[in-house]
């Protein structure tokens, strides 16, 4: 441990770096020019400080005071020498916090005593920080680990789903960064927004519990298979509900209420306005946009333009008028993401060349 010592007197600040030396583990640094010795705290942090109280410069009180103005000596302790032992003195010195006195002229023993005694104390208090540092950090980073585990096992869920379903990654991607968009710009906070982006994913997670026969009917579902699909919502609702992660509670809000209507016309509850949880009537507009839009292997797609027509034809009466206003607010970032997976999708899939176009 360092300790400094600064003493305008040579024979003292030779005595006290003895006493300090014969200290276990102490090492003195020895200023007779208490300026000097400011300029050194300016990028060194002791571990104890001595200063003698009568010096021609500055004298230890300022010192002192000079000290505790910098923010990384705080819990630095400090003992000033002084031959002065008016309590005038010794109040002004504890005011400026000062945490000891030595009396001159100084004793051996009661020097070393006191020495070792504030050496143990800043020894302690400096374990009990780097303790608290490590718990604090250890903390942080099983929270983070506990947050990735849970975003993963949602992932993986999401993937589970679409096994099932012909629905395909890119339109859970794409519809869930609609979604972002619009409760950006509907002004939603950061953390709605980071929720919303990962919940959006699982909104058909249901559709495990939906037979194959029904799930991949390539024609239309009768009336008696349409009513088993729409179970999906329900379904979805009942794997994700009753956690009491942030997350998946707004995972379970979507599954239930992504096919609720604003007019109160969709399912399975037929509820209407604001009777629909916020997420679930944003998630309806993106959903919705993107599975109009998407390019998949058995149907063509609307082109951007016809499905923006389609959310306005149907602002207030399927969808909330505000969250159709505020995709339409962020149109250029939706062509753009639609844009990115498009170019991607037909990367992957080029097309083909038939016999009878080869002249
Ligand atoms: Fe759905
Ligand atoms: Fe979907």
């Amino acid at each position: 441990m360092n300790v400094l010592i600064v003493d305008d007197d040579h024979t003292n600040l030779i005595i006290m770096a003895a006493v300090v030396r014969r200290l276990d583990d102490a090492e003195p640094i020895t200023f007779s020019n208490p300026i000097e010795a400011l300029a050194w705290l300016d990028s060194n942090e002791p571990d104890l400080i001595l200063l003698d109280q009568m010096m021609p410069d500055m004298d230890g009180i300022t010192l002192l005071q000079r000290v505790r103005q910098n923010k990384s000596l705080d819990a630095v302790p400090v003992i000033i020498v002084t031959a002065d032992t008016s309590v005038d003195t010794r109040i002004r010195a504890l005011d400026e916090g000062c945490n000891d006195f030595l009396t001159k002229p100084i004793i051996i023993p009661e020097v070393q005593a006191r020495l070792r005694n504030l050496l143990a104390l800043r020894q302690s208090r400096a374990l009990l920080r780097d303790r608290a540092a490590l718990l604090a950090a250890e903390v942080q980073r099983i929270t983070a680990a506990l947050q990735r585990q849970g975003e993963e096992l949602v992932l993986r869920l999401s993937c589970a789903a679409e096994y099932r379903d012909p629905e395909t990654g890119s339109h859970l991607e794409r519809m869930s960064r609609y979604s972002r968009l619009i409760a950006e710009a509907a002004g939603y906070d950061r953390e709605f927004c980071t929720n919303l982006v990962k919940a959006a994913p699982m909104h058909d997670v249901g559709k495990i519990g939906i037979p194959d026969m029904i799930l991949l009917k390539p024609g239309r579902l009768t009336p008696a298979e349409l009513s088993i699909m729409r179970q999906h919502a329900s379904i979805g609702h009942r794997i994700l509900a009753g956690s009491d992660v942030p997350l998946l509670q707004m995972a379970a809000e979507i599954a239930l209420t992504h096919h609720e209507k604003y007019d109160g016309t969709g399912y399975p509850n037929g509820l209407a306005g604001s009777a629909i949880p916020v997420a679930g009537r944003i998630v309806a507009v993106a959903d919705v946009f993107d599975a109009l839009t998407s390019t998949r292997p058995y149907k063509r797609s609307w082109t951007l333009e016809a499905a923006r027509n389609f959310l306005e034809a149907n602002r207030g009466t399927h969808f909330d008028p505000a969250f159709v206003d505020a995709f339409i607010e962020r149109w250029d970032e939706v062509c753009a993401i639609h844009n990115v997976y498009e170019e991607a999708y037909k990367l992957n899939h080029p097309p083909e060349l038939h016999p009878e176009e080869l002249h």
